[in-house]
């Protein structure tokens, strides 16, 4: 069920019933503590988790990733840090009702550092406003960025279907990603696709470069 990328990091995926998507959770393992990343739930996935250590705590990167969150936070008893600037009524859907708000200076489980990006779109309407999780080996992205089967990189929206002004947006999202993520972990894992192992600020320069 669950997919070993590292020794102390695996994902796993199911699809989203709403989207034409899959859902990517992943697990971050430090000898038996367990910090989950926009985790959705799978039948089994408790037992499995229980087996290989202790959930300590669960990171939202977004308001759109609450997925299981709610259920596994209840089942192990830790909490729910979501982004600072998340939508409270789209956190409320989700039932995730009272957590620990997080922001870029706020110290995480795992080892992780937030970098908050926001993105806006030449009229002045906001597009997208996430935090990424960094440390010196792995980056976790909820929507910005992801990896396509074929190991290249997808910037938002490329990954979604049915999106308008593609070109425009991914733009966008790669200029806004390059100003907001400095150092340059490797391994990019998303809240969907796949794992991205290249050299992702090389890939967003070029489609800054190509931007129209
Ligand atoms: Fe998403």
């Amino acid at each position: 069920m669950i997919n070993w990328i590292t020794d102390s990091i695996g994902r796993w995926t199911t699809p989203d019933p709403e989207e034409e998507l899959m859902m990517v959770g992943h697990v971050l393992k430090e000898e038996d503590r367990l910090t989950l990343v926009h985790p959705p739930v799978l039948p089994g996935l408790p037992d499995v988790l229980a087996s290989l250590g202790s959930v300590r705590a669960i990171i939202l990167t977004t308001h759109d990733h609450t997925r299981g969150s709610r259920y596994l936070s209840d089942l192990f008893a830790c909490p729910i840090y979501a982004p600072v600037q998340a939508d409270r009524s789209r956190l409320d859907a989700g039932r995730v009702q009272r957590p620990e708000w997080y922001e870029e200076s706020t110290p995480l489980p795992g080892g992780l550092v937030a970098r908050r990006t926001i993105v806006t779109m030449s009229d002045g309407r906001p597009y997208m406003d996430e935090m990424s999780l960094q440390r010196s080996d792995v980056l976790f992205i909820g929507d910005l960025l992801t990896g396509n089967l074929d190991g290249t990189l997808a910037v938002c929206p490329e990954q979604f279907p049915g999106v308008s002004d593609v070109e425009q947006k991914t733009a966008k999202v790669a200029r806004a990603l390059l100003g907001s993520i400095g150092s340059a972990p490797r391994l990019v894992l998303a809240g969907h696709g796949w794992p991205f192992s290249g050299d992702w600020q090389a890939a967003l320069t070029k489609r800054v470069g190509e931007a129209p």
